[in-house]
């Protein structure tokens, strides 16, 4: 695939043209300077989830993520990127107390990071708190279906869609934030005819971008990790598309065993007197 020439960063309202123009937009998270740097050239937006809790920390869920923790983390984004559009999500209990509460700790993302985007999970009845931020100059994504920082209310992180209460349900939430104002919809782990559906309805403007979805969706997402092959168990709707972690292990294998051997550092590794 080759790269995409472009002299500045693409905002928020460049995904609704995407959408309209029929180009699918191309999404991955990243959370290091490094990893952005990579992808930076080949997506549209570089989103930083939460999910950082669990692929970078090890935690159990997404939950105990905080604001400080997205911030440090997009802020290292924004330095390896110069064309995506940065995303950052809002942690559990940053923005569900109140509209201001929402408002007061997204502009603190966007100021401190100089993001473009934040990204909050929920459907009808966050569409006040979308409609407030959009208002007031803060671009956002929504995020429906399974939301994992719902999943001690889901029961798990379970798929949703099945049956037909639930699909009315997922299309209401996906109309109500689009008509709020949101530019993009995340929908995760949706049963593939009603994320269809909701992808396909002319009455959302948002771009829908999926992750365990429907390839009806404007745009893709996948966790980076997940798709190189870094993490221990992936969910169904990952393909993977490299085995880093053997690859990262067969290196540390082979440095451990030169180390034991004494054959590194070898002189070309070592610093001669002038
Ligand atoms: O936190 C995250 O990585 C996400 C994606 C799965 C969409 O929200």
């Amino acid at each position: 695939m080759s790269q995409v020439v472009q002299t500045r960063r693409l905002q928020a309202v460049d995904l609704i043209k995407r959408k309209a123009e029929g180009r699918k937009i191309i999404a991955l998270t990243a959370y290091h300077a490094h990893t952005a740097g990579i992808v930076d050239a080949y997506c549209d937006f570089v989103l930083v989830g939460d999910s950082l809790g669990m692929v970078m920390h090890g935690m159990e869920s997404t939950l105990p993520v905080t604001l400080e923790m997205m911030i440090l983390q997009a802020q290292a984004v924004m330095r390896g990127t110069s064309r995506a559009l940065v995303v950052v999500d809002m942690p559990f209990g940053s923005y569900e107390a109140s509209r201001e509460q929402a408002f007061l700790n997204a502009a603190r993302v966007l100021k401190e990071t100089g993001a473009g985007a934040i990204k909050l999970e929920g459907g009808a009845r966050f569409a006040e708190t979308v409609a407030f931020l959009t208002e007031r100059g803060v671009p956002v994504m929504g995020h429906i279906g399974l939301t994992p920082q719902s999943v001690n209310t889901m029961g798990g992180f379970k798929v949703q869609g099945h049956g037909a209460g639930d699909e009315d349900r997922l299309r209401a939430d996906a109309r109500a934030i689009s008509d709020a104002g949101a530019f993009s919809i995340v929908l995760e782990g949706i049963v593939e005819p009603v994320a269809r559906a909701i992808a396909t309805d002319p009455a959302i403007r948002a771009a829908t971008i999926g992750i365990g979805a429907t390839a009806a969706c404007d745009g893709q997402i996948l966790v980076l990790e997940d798709m190189l092959g870094l993490s221990d168990r992936v969910p169904r709707f990952v393909k993977s598309y490299g085995s880093l972690r053997a690859h990262i292990e067969e290196a540390v294998r082979a440095y451990a065993d030169e180390v034991q051997a004494g054959r590194f550092p070898a002189e070309g590794h070592t610093y001669p007197p002038r």
